[in-house]
């Protein structure tokens, strides 16, 4: 059984996949980590040495289902990380409305349910420092007018880390990190990268150690908890 281990929703690329090499590469923690899509970097997570547990959030018994099998993996949790999400505009709401309670599901249900079902695993930690970090989103914070439900919804988690943080005070800090633009999509536009790298004060695309810079504050921490952390390269005030 897996003790002191980290576990993140949707690490099979992108952002969940570097926190997950990161906290290998540190060697401090086992990595639990689920996936949708088995891309071939979960056959190299694996080969790391993480547990990965495959699950498509938005099927009905997946939280259930999911939360066995890492119960024969897993007795205690240092960490858990929200990261599994979707990105989608109105637009495509619009023409696939699945969409819309699929943004919900992911970013407030399941981490509302896993948070509840997690505590125990936390608590059973031996750390004096337990963790529990999501992944929202800076534009919370102002407004774009093509992305109403997703930003609704990562608001929605916000508020949710706010109150775990009450909730399972003073055993488990509950944290949330706002990025702004971290990576690219491979099929973002030329003038959409323009447009987003003009918001930030960096102007940057920093990539994903970013987030893992602030992963290892939050984790570090004694005296941190309950906040929304942005990552965004400064916002232009306009
Ligand atoms: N990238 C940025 O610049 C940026 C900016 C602001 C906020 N964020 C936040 O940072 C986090 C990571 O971002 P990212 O760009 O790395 O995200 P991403 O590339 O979209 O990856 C998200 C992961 O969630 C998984 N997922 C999606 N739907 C799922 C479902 N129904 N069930 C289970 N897993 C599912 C995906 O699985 P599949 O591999 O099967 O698709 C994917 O691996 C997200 O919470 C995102 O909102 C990122």
């Amino acid at each position: 059984m897996l003790e002191e281990a980290v576990f993140i929703t949707g690490a099979g690329q992108r952002i969940g996949l570097h926190l997950a090499k990161q906290f290998l590469a540190q060697g401090k923690f086992p990595v639990v980590f689920t996936y949708r899509t088995r891309h071939a970097a979960v056959d190299e997570l694996e080969a790391l040495g993480a547990t990965g547990i495959q699950v498509d959030f938005t099927e009905p018994k997946a939280v259930d289902e999911m939360l066995a099998l890492l119960d024969i993996e897993v007795s205690s949790l240092r960490a858990v990380i929200h990261n599994a999400s979707i990105w989608a505009n109105d637009e495509m709401i619009a023409k696939d409305p699945s969409l819309y309670a699929a943004m919900f599901q992911l970013h407030v249900e399941v981490p509302y349910r896993l948070n509840l079902a997690l505590e125990p695993y936390l608590k059973r930690s031996r750390s004096d420092l337990k963790d529990i970090i999501s992944l929202s989103d800076s534009s919370v914070s102002g407004a774009a007018g093509d992305y109403v439900a997703y930003l609704a919804s990562k608001a929605a988690l916000q508020v949710m880390s706010r109150n775990f943080a009450q909730k399972f005070a003073p055993d488990i800090k509950v944290n949330d990190i706002a990025p702004g633009l971290i990576m690219f999509n491979e099929d973002d536009s030329d003038i959409y990268k323009q447009n987003r790298l003009e918001r930030s004060l960096m102007g940057i695309e920093p990539g994903p150690n970013v987030v893992w810079e602030a992963v290892q504050y939050l984790m570090s921490s004694s005296y941190t908890t309950g906040v929304s952390l942005p990552v965004d390269g400064g916002l232009k005030l306009v």
